[in-house]
């Protein structure tokens, strides 16, 4: 199975104002590309925060639609203390164009995420991604499209499933040294390396496509540059 991430970044590394916010950082370009990841992709996934800050289906573009890919789209979400505190406007959900699965621990309250959301919820003993990505591929999905956020693809590079990262670099400074970031660790020290495989400007933003290196481990910066 193939897993790849897709954000819009700032130049300091954030992708958000605040951890329980919505912000759009990317362009109309950006969200035209994230359009097309989504139709090559099997199923989105994101981790509760991300769900709850932008409580709607995960869908492309019906232009972008192509015509053998598995649809309904399956949206995933993992999650520790349920989705019932989002927030979607009325009648967002259920979406006949997605089908939501909710990854969870046993106790949450499958009949109400039912109800809200149309959701399956999928109880896991100990509900970490590799779980989650080991049912979605046991269901078909050959391409999963994480969409954040940085602690889902935190725990996804240090469980080395992330097979490559679409980042936006977007135009602007964030600054806040609380705000979400592309990737959190917790207790991260060290270096996690990355190979690019693209780069395309197109207007002030860039987009990159990197994969992780897996030939090297993680470790702390080279001593041998002073420059970083
Ligand atoms: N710029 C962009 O492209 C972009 C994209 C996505 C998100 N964002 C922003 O990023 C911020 C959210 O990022 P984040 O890092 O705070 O949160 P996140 O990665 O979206 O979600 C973290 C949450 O996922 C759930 N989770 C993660 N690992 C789990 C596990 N092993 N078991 C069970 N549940 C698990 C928990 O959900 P519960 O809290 O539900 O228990 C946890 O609180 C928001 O501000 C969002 O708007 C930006």
């Amino acid at each position: 199975m193939y897993v790849f991430s897709n954000t819009a970044m700032s130049v300091d590394g954030r992708i958000g104002l605040r951890r329980e916010a919505h912000v759009s950082l990317g362009s109309a370009e950006d969200r035209r590309r994230m359009s097309l990841l989504r139709a090559g992709a099997d199923a989105v996934l994101v981790g509760g925060q991300t769900f709850r800050n932008w409580p709607l289906p995960l869908v492309e573009r019906p232009e972008h639609r192509v015509a053998d890919a598995r649809r309904p789209i399956l949206d995933a979400v993992i999650t520790r203390r349920g989705l019932l505190d989002a927030r979607p406007a009325r009648g967002r959900w259920p979406d006949p164009r997605v089908r939501l699965l909710v990854f969870g621990p046993p106790t949450l309250d499958a009949a109400a995420h039912r109800e809200r959301f149309g959701a399956e919820v999928i109880p896991l003993d100990e509900p970490d991604v590799g779980a989650v990505l080991d049912e979605l591929e046991r269901r078909g999905c050959r391409r999963v499209l994480v969409e954040g956020g940085g602690r889902m693809i935190g725990e996804l590079l240090v469980r080395e499933r992330l097979d490559a990262l679409f980042v936006t670099l977007c135009p602007s400074v964030i600054g806040a040294p609380d705000a979400p970031a592309l990737a959190e660790i917790a207790g991260s020290a060290g270096l996690r390396p990355l190979e690019l495989v693209s780069c395309e400007r197109v207007g002030d933003e860039v987009f990159l496509h990197y994969r992780p290196r897996r030939d090297r481990a993680p470790g702390g910066a080279s001593t041998d540059s002073a420059g970083g």
